[in-house]
């Protein structure tokens, strides 16, 4: 846990042009998928984060060999030397996100070794839909301590047609089951899959590896198991969140920004959201962009000076993103008028509420909706952030407080972004960094 903290002050109109990094939420699941295919791959655009370093870890730990030319975003993962399939308790401690090699190892040795996972500050977040997933596939489970012991069953390869029912999209559950089916004979449908951008990149590697993979209508996944899978090259798609919270920065210091990279399509109900509250947003602004117009790459925002309130409810993809929930609430704590705000996905991710409120915002938090009423000014407070999400939310008030904001608890902030704060700064914001004391 890094005892540093972030110092911020009021800032005046953040402008500017940001290149993004790639996507965390794909970047660590892709890393993971790199079990499946026995040789050396390359992955571009991987962002430098503490979330990053842990996978890199945790493959490193069951004998992988890794380069990461931190510099130019570049990693180079050979699996081809991995020879053991038990994540260590605190690899798993560190960050819940482990768990996704827990399909990848079963698909490659039929085994998988590995602590439950501890839940994290915005809820139990269990691993049951993954678990469900993957006794019905043939997997035998079995609890010894705070471990949880996977093994393939020998008959499973009688099973040619696993149909997998998903009582809630979850992203983990999808792309864990689905990296597994990918080497298991037979046909495997996965029912209620999420479809989120980060794994639609997944779906990309894993085709590229050779994988059978059809995303057919009705959020279904069908995968149809192949012998081998290949090391592959690949570069990871530009983070939809770190465009979020940069858009948010601008939208809260009332200034404009140019993301030339970043995938409107990725992020169309965010971006109506902010469009209500009266800024200006354009997208396919990106001239250069190789991905034909429809995917809308670059998108430029110029902030309106009197921002309205607006309500929203997180959900599933295309929904609202829960991971910009806070940063989004943050924006609204200056916006003229009175906003409600609903998180369906994790049942306690409204903690950074109750931090706004040090800094003169009127919330107020009932389990997992929020009321918040626009204020004229936010003030410099001492605030901890609770997740990834929660810090970015604090840093984007204490951008415009009147007074000095510090902000303890910044693990989470590195754990989610590569040097975000440095782009921050770069627009024109008021912020340092300080590590441990
Ligand atoms: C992924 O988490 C992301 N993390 C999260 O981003 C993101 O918020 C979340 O998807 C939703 O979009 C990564 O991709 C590494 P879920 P994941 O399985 O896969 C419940 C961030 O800030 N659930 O879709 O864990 C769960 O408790 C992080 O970057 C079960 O009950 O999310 C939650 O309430 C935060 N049982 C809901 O489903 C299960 O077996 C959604 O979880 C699995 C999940």
């Amino acid at each position: 846990m890094s005892n540093g903290h972030i110092l911020l002050r009021k800032s005046s109109e953040l402008h500017g042009t940001i290149e993004l990094t790639g996507a965390k939420n794909a970047v660590l699941v892709i890393i993971a998928s790199l079990i499946l295919a026995n040789g050396k791959s390359i992955l571009e655009n991987v962002p430098n984060s503490a979330d990053v370093q842990q996978m890199i870890a945790l493959l490193t730990d069951l004998g992988a060999q890794v380069y990461f030319d931190r510099e130019n975003n570049r990693l180079e993962v050979d699996t081809s030397t991995i020879d053991r399939f038990e994540v260590k308790q605190e690899i798993m401690n560190k960050m819940r996100a482990s768990i996704l090699v827990m399909g990848p190892l079963l698909a490659r040795f039929g085994r998988a070794k590995v602590a439950l996972p501890g839940g994290c500050l915005i809820g139990a977040r269990p691993i049951n839909y993954h678990l469900l997933g993957f006794k019905k596939m043939g997997v035998l489970l079995e609890e010894a301590g705070a471990f949880l012991n996977a093994v393939l069953s020998s008959h499973h390869s009688m099973q040619n047609h696993n149909r997998i029912i998903l009582e809630y999209p979850s992203v983990g559950a999808t792309e864990n089951l689905m990296m597994f089916a990918t080497l298991v004979p037979g046909e495997t449908y996965i029912i209620n899959a999420a479809l989120e951008p980060e794994v639609l990149d997944l779906v990309d590697v894993l085709r590229k590896m050779g994988a059978k993979i059809e995303i057919c209508d009705g959020m279904i996944i069908r995968i149809k198991g192949v012998d081998k899978l290949n090391p592959i090259n690949h570069s990871v798609i530009p983070d939809r969140l770190e465009a979020g919270a940069l858009l948010l920065a601008a939208c809260i210091t009332q200034g404009e920004i140019h993301l030339p990279t970043a995938r409107a399509d990725h992020m169309d109900i965010f971006l109506e959201k902010l469009r209500e509250m009266g800024h200006e947003v354009t997208t396919g602004t990106n001239p250069a962009s190789d991905l034909g117009y429809n995917m809308h790459q670059g998108i430029k925002l110029k902030a309106t000076k009197f921002p309205k309130a607006v309500s929203f409810k997180t959900g599933p993809y295309p929904g609202f993103p829960t991971d910009l929930q806070a940063p989004t609430m943050a924006t609204l704590c200056i916006a003229d008028g009175v906003s409600t705000v609903e998180e369906t996905v994790f049942e306690n991710r409204m903690m950074h509420g109750q931090e706004l409120q040090k800094m003169g915002a009127q919330i107020t938090i009932d389990r997992t909706h929020a009321t918040i009423r626009g204020v004229e000014m936010l003030y410099g407070a001492e605030v901890i952030a609770t997740d990834i999400r929660a810090s970015c939310a604090l840093v984007l008030a204490g951008l415009v407080a009147v007074s000095q904001t510090k902000i303890t608890g910044i693990h989470h902030w590195r754990r989610g972004y590569e040097k975000l704060e440095r782009k921050i700064k770069l627009l024109g914001g008021n912020i340092e960094i300080f590590d441990e004391e």
